[in-house]
């Protein structure tokens, strides 16, 4: 298959996060998906070193960004989309059930009243199967819930941006007990994935790579045939129910993700800070007893 899309990755080692830019070579139209807003708990200090390399790289390659992509409301990093948004313009996208991830954090935050779950933060709501252009590259939009209930896939051309439903085949899947999470549709979701054709290229969102016997360094890029054959949560041949018995023995002994109460009210805001104090400093909130 020849293809135009030129996909360049962003590891963020504070996070495991892997931002992509993905361009039109032809046309020089690009979108960004999943970037990072760099975010120090201890100081509640952000900083842009992560989304500063992404626009770098736009800029040095003459690229317009038409589009910037989220896959989900992240729970271990702050999304950098607006910041992003304000250096190189673009379009902030994410899939339609977000507003159910509004609504739950917008009562566990007890948000402010102009906060609207409904979507409007955001430039574009897709839903599912449909299709934008980046340039010449033709995209679908894949709703693809389990790990949150709005989880999104983007296909582009040959490559499928999986965000957290999928990891590489030796970390296996992401957690499925989030707040509207659910094991079962996590792994209807993921076999929608592995019917795509077994050459399709996959991109994940995080890399948590092996300690000990099968260390490895960062990777992020895979196959639909290599997820099948070596995914060790979801390779063919494992079924639905065993499935989900091991997914959900698993996320019982997962410890709440470090950045999950900074991330999540910043996330479903569209990557903006909350709305400033009368003293002019921003705030984030951290229910006590309520996670
Ligand atoms: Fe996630």
């Amino acid at each position: 298959m020849t293809t135009r899309a030129d996909i360049q990755a962003f590891f963020d080692p504070a996070t495991w996060t892997v931002s992509y830019l993905v361009a039109d070579t032809a046309t020089r139209r690009a979108a960004v998906i999943d970037p990072v807003l760099d975010f120090d708990f201890k100081s509640g200090r952000t900083a842009t070193h992560s989304a500063d390399a992404m626009a770098a790289y736009v800029a040095a390659h003459g690229l317009a960004v038409d589009w910037i992509l989220e896959t989900h409301a992240h729970a271990d990093h702050l999304s950098g989309a607006r910041y992003l948004q304000q250096r190189l313009g673009g379009r902030i996208a994410i899939g339609e059930h977000i507003r159910e991830v509004q609504a739950t954090f917008k009562k566990l935050y007890n948000l402010e009243r102009g906060f609207l779950p409904d979507g409007s933060q955001f430039d574009h709501l897709f839903h599912d199967g449909e299709t934008f252009s980046i340039g010449g590259l033709q995209a679908t939009a894949l709703h693809v819930p389990g790990h949150t209930p709005a989880d999104m896939a983007y296909l582009i051309e040959d490559a499928v941006f999986a965000g957290d439903t999928l990891f590489m085949p030796d970390v296996g899947t992401a957690r499925a007990d989030f707040p509207g999470g659910d094991a079962r549709s996590l792994y209807r979701s993921i076999r929608r994935l592995l019917a795509l054709p077994p050459a399709t290229r996959v991109f994940v969102c995080h890399d948590y790579p092996p300690k000990g016997a099968g260390s490895r360094e960062p990777a992020w890029e895979t196959t639909v045939a290599a997820q099948r054959e070596h995914n060790i949560h979801v390779h063919d041949g494992i079924g639905e129910d065993a499935f989900v018995a091991m997914r959900q023995a698993r996320d019982a002994t997962l410890e709440v993700p470090t950045l999950i109460l900074p991330s999540i009210q910043v996330n479903v805001r569209a990557g903006q800070l909350p709305p400033a104090d009368d003293n002019g400093v921003a705030y984030l909130r951290i229910p006590l007893n309520t996670l």
